[in-house]
């Protein structure tokens, strides 16, 4: 289940709203225009499973977004953890990549076929950190600032849709404001903090 944290951009961020939600959060998320839709989940993909297998299961939503969407190209991007020893470099790595605000020219567009990560939406004087799960689709306008996320131990698979193949460039804002909004880590330990103790989260 998607889980929203939104935060003030100031020097000392203070926390706006936390839910779980779905309604609410789609809503929150609308008037920032970034759209979030849910589609169900394909059980008996395993973890690991191919860029064939994973577009093959979702092959109709998928057919449906390019349509609908104009997306001329779509892939598979994934990280799970192992026991190699170069995995910590290659998982620190890979987190580091988009971690720091920026933009793109082009639509940044995932469905969460497993795992999960953070999108933190940067808009109006406002954070919005998105906790995408399996079955979240999210689509964040070109031009929006934004980071992801993917956590100290990534682990996710997740299918990208493009406008084009050169749009894919990182235009990073130079904000370190993404080192005062609390990380992957923080996010998630705070959730799983507040169902253990019986609060929804709000
Ligand atoms: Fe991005």
């Amino acid at each position: 289940m998607t889980y929203l944290t939104v935060y003030t951009d100031g020097d000392t961020p203070e926390t706006l709203l936390e839910t779980d939600d779905a309604a609410e959060i789609t809503a929150a998320l609308k008037a920032i225009d970034v759209r979030l839709r849910t589609w169900e989940v394909v059980d008996g993909l395993a973890t690991g499973a191919s860029q064939e297998e994973i577009l093959a299961a979702y092959r109709d939503e998928v057919s449906r977004v390019i349509a609908e969407e104009g997306y001329t190209l779509v892939d598979v991007a994934q990280l799970h953890p192992d026991d190699s020893t170069d995995w910590p470099e290659r998982a620190a790595a890979a987190r580091r990549k988009f971690l720091a605000e920026h933009t793109h020219d082009d639509d940044e567009v995932r469905f969460f076929v497993g795992g999960s990560g953070i999108f933190y939406l940067h808009v109006d004087g406002k954070v919005h950190a998105v906790l995408c799960e399996p079955g979240d689709l999210l689509s964040v306008p070109k031009n929006t600032t934004h980071w992801f996320d993917m956590g100290t131990s990534p682990d996710f698979t997740a299918i990208r849709f493009f406008h084009d193949d050169d749009g894919w460039v990182g235009d990073f804002t130079g904000d370190p404001i993404a080192e005062r909004i609390p990380d992957f880590d923080a996010i998630v330990a705070r959730r799983a903090s507040l169902a253990a103790g019986g609060r929804d989260g709000r």
